[in-house]
C-alpha cells in the first residue's frame, strides 16, 4: 500500500478547489480531533491535506525540515509570506460534487479549525497557463517525480511525506497581451505554438531562470499547478512539491534576481499575492499518519 497522498503524483484534475484553514481552538484534544475526523474524508485522491506552521505548532509536533514560506524583496519585486494552518487540495470533475466536500470538511474541522478562503482553480486546454503556455513540461517523471516530491528514507511516519508550496499569482492579462508574441516566448523561454524551448532566450526567461539542471546541487520539484479565476481575476496556483524547500527556494531567489540581479520576465505579467509552505503527511493502511506529530 502507498505511503504517501497519491494524488500528489497524479495529473492535476480538470476540477479543484484549495480551501484554506485557520485554527479557532486553543485546546489540542480539539485539534487533534478534527484532524482524527480529517482523515476519515482524506483518502488523498480526491483530497490532499497539508498542515501549516500555525497548526503543527499548536499541536507542539516539530516535523524535520518544515519552515514558514520565507519573505522575499528582489529587484523591485515583492513575493509576501502568507502563512496558514491547513489547506485542503481538493480534486475532481464536477464542481457541485467539490462544493459538498468542503461542506462536509469544514462540518468535520468545526470547531477546532474554521473555513477562511476557497479558490476555485480548473485545467485549461489540457494543462496550459492562462498566458496559453503548456506549464509542466519540464516536471520529473516516475521514479524521479517521486525522489523529487517525496520524503524518503526517514523514520516511519515521515518517509512518504511531501513539503507543499502553494503561491496564489495574479496575472495581469492586458499587460501579456499588449506584449506581442515574440516578447512573449521571450518571457518564458518557450515557443506558444509548439512548446520548443528558445536557445536564444535572454537571461530573464522563465525557464533560463528555473532550469532545474542549472543549479548546484539540481533543483528538481513536482509541480502541480492549475489555472484559477475569480470574477475579473485571474492567475495561476503555483503548487510545488517537494522532499524539502530547498529546490524551491533556490528557484525563487533566482526568479527575483538575488543571485545575479535578474529578474524573471514573468513578473511583467504577474505578481504572487500569497506564499505558503505546508507539511502534507504520509498514508498509512489508506488513512492519513500522524506519527511524525505524536498522535
Ligand atoms: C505566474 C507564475 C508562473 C507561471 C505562469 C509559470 C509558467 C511556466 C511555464 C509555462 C513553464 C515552461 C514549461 C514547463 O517546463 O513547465 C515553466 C517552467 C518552470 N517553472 Fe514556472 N511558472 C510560474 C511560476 C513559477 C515559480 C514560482 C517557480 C518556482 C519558484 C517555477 C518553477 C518552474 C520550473 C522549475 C520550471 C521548469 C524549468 C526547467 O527545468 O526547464 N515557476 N513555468
Amino acid at each position: 500500500m502507498q505511503n504517501y497522498q497519491p494524488a500528489i503524483l497524479d495529473p492535476v484534475p480538470p476540477l479543484a478547489r484549495y480551501v484554506f484553514f485557520s485554527v479557532a481552538s486553543t485546546h489540542v484534544a480539539q485539534l487533534q480531533q478534527a484532524l482524527g475526523r480529517l482523515s476519515t474524508l482524506a483518502d488523498g485522491q480526491q483530497l490532499v491535506v497539508g498542515l501549516g506552521t500555525p497548526l503543527l505548532d499548536m499541536l507542539g509536533g516539530r516535523v524535520v525540515g518544515m519552515h514558514d514560506f520565507v519573505p522575499l524583496q528582489g529587484l523591485g519585486v515583492q513575493v509576501p509570506s502568507t502563512p496558514c494552518a491547513l489547506c485542503c487540495w481538493l480534486r475532481g470533475g464536477d464542481a457541485g460534487a467539490l462544493l459538498h466536500l468542503t461542506r462536509r470538511l469544514q462540518q468535520a474541522l468545526a470547531p477546532a479549525l474554521q473555513l477562511d478562503q476557497v479558490v476555485e482553480a480548473f485545467r485549461y486546454n489540457s494543462g496550459r497557463d492562462l498566458t496559453g503556455y503548456e506549464d509542466g513540461t519540464e516536471n520529473p517523471q516516475g521514479d524521479a517525480a517521486s525522489a523529487a516530491a517525496l520524503v524518503q528514507g526517514a523514520p516511519a511516519g515521515r518517509t512518504g511525506s511531501s513539503f507543499m508550496v502553494v503561491q496564489q499569482w495574479l496575472h495581469h492579462l492586458d499587460a501579456f497581451d499588449a506584449m506581442g508574441s515574440a516578447a512573449q516566448d521571450n518571457m518564458i523561454g518557450r515557443r506558444r505554438s509548439d512548446n520548443a524551448e528558445l536557445d536564444d532566450a535572454p537571461p530573464s526567461a522563465h525557464v533560463k531562470r528555473t532550469a532545474q539542471e542549472s543549479f548546484a546541487p539540481e533543483a528538481f520539484v513536482l509541480r502541480r499547478s492549475m489555472p484559477w479565476a475569480q470574477g475579473q481575476r485571474c492567475g495561476l496556483m503555483f503548487v510545488a512539491f517537494g522532499c524539502s524547500f530547498d529546490a524551491f527556494e533556490a528557484q525563487m531567489r533566482r526568479m527575483v534576481g538575488l543571485d545575479d540581479q535578474i529578474l524573471d520576465g514573468l513578473f511583467a505579467i504577474s505578481a504572487p499575492l500569497t506564499g505558503m509552505h505546508f507539511w502534507c503527511p504520509p498514508m498509512n493502511q489508506g488513512r492519513l499518519d500522524w506519527r511524525a506529530l505524536g498522535f
